[in-house]
């Protein structure tokens, strides 16, 4: 059993915390926002995450897992410290690394005997190195390894993906630390994940070089669905052949109004800033963020096609604001641009979603709200569903349409039945499936 620290307490730190916890160490939460710490010893959960309530209750009542707003004497007291504070997009495009930096001076300070520091937070190649280099100019003779373990959790199965990782990647250079983090992970050790052992570098890299990869994969399949719109494709068709082949996959091939959230956006922006600082640019990458921005504004004007060219004094309901379902996150997602833009055209929306409303609401707080669907439809002029949450996607169409003023509907997650619109006398469009004349 490992005494450790997890610094933050966004996604990462608290569902790694709680998930490490799980493993049967002792852990710590930390965070400088005292009163999160006090909602979070109350029993509170500021983010919504499915099954991470559960854990932390089960792991807090088995005396394992404390919150805690005293950093310095928490640290003093660990074996393992890992850093998972926010990294948001820097305005060149770089990641601003002010909270990294500051947790490392705040580490150097309290190093009082061995420890291993631990980043999970994604982090620009190199920071690993600038990490290194502040706790040693605070703390000169602080007795330490450095380890780069980045997380590959994803919102909404944040919980699943931490207790069952495809891989974790541990980034050191001693063996004690890789020994040591072959403790903290030991029940994966026994389920055989792998477990790979790499430079710092290295592993700060596989991090962005996967999400990027992921990004880039879903503007690929947007722009072969736009293209399936002038040829007569059925985009549905191409992806499920291509996914056949095992050296593509079916995953990640889902097309849509763009990703968002907190990584794809904010780390092929990092990724694509670090390819420019050495003159080795990602041109696949750059491309990747291009698709994806233009790929929200044709959401809009796919919308305005269907309005007959015109948002002027139009209710339009937008069914779905979190970036993807089960999270309330709204985070780069489609919706701000979407419902920014119908805005600005003179639409008034209408908007709906099971649980993301109020973080909407700090963006936009002039729109209008709904408790239900049918609610956010009632006597609209048109409609868009921009989250496939399952609720839209059993939504009775008929009575759909006889709430609405209008039917017409675009589905950018193409999760509604084609027959089922046509038989009810939609007038709609979808991404990729339907041929646009
Ligand atoms: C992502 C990575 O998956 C995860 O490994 C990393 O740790 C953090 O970033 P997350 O942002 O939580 O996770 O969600 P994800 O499920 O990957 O979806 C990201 C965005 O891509 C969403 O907007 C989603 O709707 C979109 N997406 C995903 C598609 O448009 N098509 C797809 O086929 C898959």
């Amino acid at each position: 059993m490992k005494k450790i620290t997890f610094i933050g307490t966004g996604y990462v730190g608290l569902v790694g915390g709680a998930g490490i916890s799980e493993f049967g160490h002792q852990v710590t939460c930390v965070d400088i926002d005292q009163e999160k710490i006090e909602r979070l010893n109350a029993g509170e959960i500021p983010i919504y995450e499915p099954g991470l309530k559960t854990l932390v209750k089960k792991n807090v009542n088995k005396g394992r897992l404390h919150f805690s707003a005293n950093i310095s004497k928490t640290i003093q007291k660990s074996d393992i410290v890992f850093i998972a504070v926010g990294t948001p997009q820097g305005s060149n495009g770089e990641a601003n690394l002010s909270a990294v930096e500051a947790v490392a001076k705040t580490i150097g300070e309290n190093l009082n005997g061995y420890k291993i520091v631990c980043t999970k937070s994604t982090v620009p190649i190199g920071t690993g190195k600038r990490i290194e280099e502040i706790i040693r100019s605070v703390n000169p003779m602080g007795d330490f390894d450095y380890v780069s373990n980045p997380e590959f959790l994803r919102e909404g199965a944040a919980v699943k993906d931490f207790l069952h990782p495809d891989r974790v990647v541990i980034g050191t250079r001693t063996q004690k630390a890789i020994d040591l983090m072959g403790e903290v992970y030991r029940p994966l050790y026994i389920n055989e994940t792998p477990i790979l052992s790499t430079s710092v570098e290295t592993a700060e890299m596989i991090k962005y070089a996967a999400n990027a990869f992921l990004s880039l994969k879903i503007s690929y399949i947007n722009e072969i669905a736009n293209l399936c719109e002038f040829v007569g494709a059925d985009v549905h068709d191409v992806t499920r052949a291509m996914g056949l082949d095992g050296r593509i996959s079916s995953k990640f091939l889902h097309p849509g109004p763009g990703y968002g959230g907190s990584c794809f956006p904010k780390d092929t922006h990092a990724l694509a800033a670090t390819g420019q600082k050495y003159g080795s640019p990602l041109r696949t990458i750059e491309a990747a963020i291009k698709t994806n921005e233009s790929q929200k504004v044709r959401m809009v004007e796919k919308l305005s096609r269907l309005m007959g060219d015109s948002f002027n004094g139009k209710t339009i309901a937008v069914l779905g604001l979190a970036f993807k379902p089960q999270t309330d996150d709204v985070r780069e997602a489609a919706s701000r641009v979407i419902v920014s833009r119908l805005v600005e055209l003179g639409a008034s929306v209408h908007a709906y979603d099971p649980i993301a409303m109020d973080n909407f609401k700090n963006h936009f707080p002039n729109i209008k709200y709904f408790d239900s669907w049918q609610d956010a439809v009632k006597s609209a002029d048109g409609c868009i569903i921009l989250t496939e949450w399952n609720e839209f996607r059993g939504l009775d169409l008929n009575e759909l349409k006889d709430l609405m003023r209008f039917p017409v509907i675009l589905d950018t997650k193409n999760i509604l039945s084609i027959q089922g619109l046509e038989s009810c006398g939609f007038t709609f469009d979808n991404v990729g499936r339907k041929l646009h004349q």
